[in-house]
Order: structure tokens, then sequence, then C-alpha cells
């Protein structure tokens, strides 16, 4: 990708190396602004059209936060049934009437594909903030950004990565659109762990092996133990015939403390999408991992908002003139700070 101005982004394969450190580099120089030190109005004006047709907590917030951060205004529809799609208006007529009131739109939607159509009709650019099972590519950026900042931590680059991805590899739209752009740095060993039903696409797995990566397929926490990053996700029962499916799989890769303890090194960062299912049975990733220093999911959270401000920021063409429009906060933050 030369240019983000005025661009869509549905997918992680428009982005080569070059253009994901761009969106890194801008995260960066948002710091201040999500740390509530300064604000910025450099998008004062400019409206989000916020589209989730599909359940969410941070995607949607965090978009929402990231553009009032830059001074814009959101506008928002969520859920299926109070849109006119329920009344069996088109993506592409939803497109049409949607993108004459904003400025850009992130939108989510159950089916595959469903997003990429809805641009194809929409007058202003559009960011795909989950497409079914497909991609989730604002997630790849976030959960990239937080690797190369653990790894930063440890003086180490991204290149030379173990990451063991476990879970529900075939729903789990995060992994699929992760493992495909970690695929564009050097030297990178994937364990991919999963019940064998539930295993990661062969098309994902073509994409990691011919850029040369090293690719284990495992359906147990063994061989983990030089891991460098645990990435664990949840069971996608949303995507399951039905709830009985579903349920077969609950508790199969729990972690908690003492399996952390027995199968991986003592640097590995813990991470997770979220919605981690905190429910009793769902045991995926356990509370007791809740303050340990290695768990970064609240970090990437965190990081989602950067990593989205600075998309917003490439695509209106305003990167450059954050700082322009910038004055000093003056209510108390101490709570932004890490
Ligand atoms: N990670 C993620 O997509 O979370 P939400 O479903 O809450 O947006």
């Amino acid at each position: 990708m030369n240019s983000f101005t005025g661009q869509h982004i549905l997918s992680v394969n428009q982005f080569d190396r070059e253009a994901v450190e761009k969106v890194f580099s801008v995260a960066d120089n948002m710091t201040p602004y999500a740390a509530r030190h300064k604000r910025t109005t450099v998008l004062e004006g400019a409206i989000l059209g916020n589209l989730f047709f599909e359940p969410s907590t941070r995607t949607r917030v965090s978009f929402g936060t990231a553009f009032n951060l830059l001074g814009g205004e959101v506008r928002e529809t969520t859920g299926m049934s109070n849109s006119a799609l329920a009344k069996g208006e088109s993506l592409y007529d939803t497109a049409r009437v949607l993108s004459g009131y904003s400025d850009v739109i992130a939108m989510r939607h159950p089916d595959i594909g469903s997003v990429a159509e809805f641009a194809q009709g929409s007058r202003v650019p559009v960011i795909n903030g989950g497409d079914g099972a497909n991609e989730h590519p604002t997630q790849a950026l976030l959960d990239l950004y937080t690797i190369a900042k653990e790894r930063q931590s440890f003086g180490q680059p991204i290149d030379g990565l173990h990451i063991a991805m476990i879970g529900d590899l075939k729903f789990g739209r995060t992994v699929h659109s992760l493992a495909t752009m970690l695929s564009l740095f050097s030297n990178i060993k994937f364990t991919l762990v999963s019940p064998k039903d539930l295993g990661m696409p062969s098309k994902v797995c073509d994409v990691i092996t011919s850029a040369g990566h090293e690719l284990v397929i495992s359906d147990n926490f063994e061989g983990l133990s030089e891991a460098d990053i645990c990435y664990q996700t949840r069971i996608q029962e949303e995507r399951f015939e039905s709830q009985e499916m579903a349920n077969q799989y609950r508790g199969k890769f729990r972690l908690n403390q003492k399996i952390y303890t027995q199968h991986f090194k003592s640097q590995t960062v813990i991470m997770h999408p979220l919605p981690r299912d905190s429910r009793a049975e769902a045991n995926e990733l356990d509370n007791d991992l809740n303050i340990h220093p290695n768990l970064a999911i609240f970090r990437q959270t965190d990081n989602g908002v950067l990593v989205r401000m600075a998309l917003f920021a490439l695509i209106l063409g305003v990167a450059h003139k954050v700082q322009d429009f910038d004055r000093a906060v003056h209510w108390y933050t101490n709570k932004h700070q890490n």
C-alpha cells in the first residue's frame, strides 16, 4: 500500500511490512492523546459512521474513542434488528446512504465478505471491524503492535518470534489475520494448537509456509516451552450449528497459572483478543493470571486505541497535522498512565 489516504481497510492482504510499520510509527505519535496528556482537534467536524451488526465491546468503543480523541464525532448503529437491513435493505443501499452522512465508516457484520460488499457502495473509506469468521485486520494490527512493544521490552524485534496460537483457529478471525500479517516478518515459528476439527484454515497455513516460516500443528501443550507469545482464543460458539457442538471444546485448552508455569518459559507473553469466556466450564484463560506481569490482554486493548487513531489519521490524510491542532488537558489523568 503506497498511500493510506482515502483507502478502504478490508483485509490484511493489503499490507506490506512497510505499511504495517507506518501504522506503528503513527500509533506511537498518538500516545500523548490516548493517555489524555494532550488533546487534538485535527478531525474537528469529521464524522465516523460506526456500524456494528454483530456484538462487540472493544472494537466498537475503541473505534469511537479513537475518533473522538482526534476531535471527530461518532454516529452509531448497533445490531441488525435496529437497522433497515432487517427490512430487506441491501448492503449497497445502506452504504450509499450512510456514506452520505459520514467521512469514514467502521463496520462489523456476521457474513464473510460483507464489509467488502458494503465498501463497493460506499462513497467514503470503510474499515473492516470483523466480517464473520473471515478477517479482523485492525485486531491484527493492534496485536502485532502489542507484540512489537512486548518484544522491545526484551530488546528483541518481531523477526525470529515463536508464537503459539491456541484454541478455535478455524472460526477465530483474529488468528487468521494475525498469522497472515506476522508472515510479512522474518523467521517466525508458528505452533498452532487446536482440536483437530478447529484447525487453522489451509489458506492461512499456505501463507505461513509459502513465506518460508516454520509451522508446527499440534493438539496439546507439549513443545511450547520456548514460545515467546502464547496467543489464546475463545471457542467462537456463535459460529457453531448448536451450543452442544461448541460445548464439547469448552475447557480443552485451559490456561491458568499452574498450566502456564508447567508449559511456558517465564518470559512468555500471554495474549488474547478478548472477549475471554469467563463463565464456569469455559476456563480458557483463568482469572488467577490476572495480575501476572506477562498477561498483555489489557495492554492489547489500550493499544487498540492507538492503532485505530493512527488508521483514521492516515486514511483521512492528517497524520502529519495532529500536533498542529493540539493543546494540554486540565483534568485528572493518572488512570491512563501505565
Ligand atoms: N477483540 C474483539 O474483536 O472484541 P469485541 O468483539 O469486543 O469487539
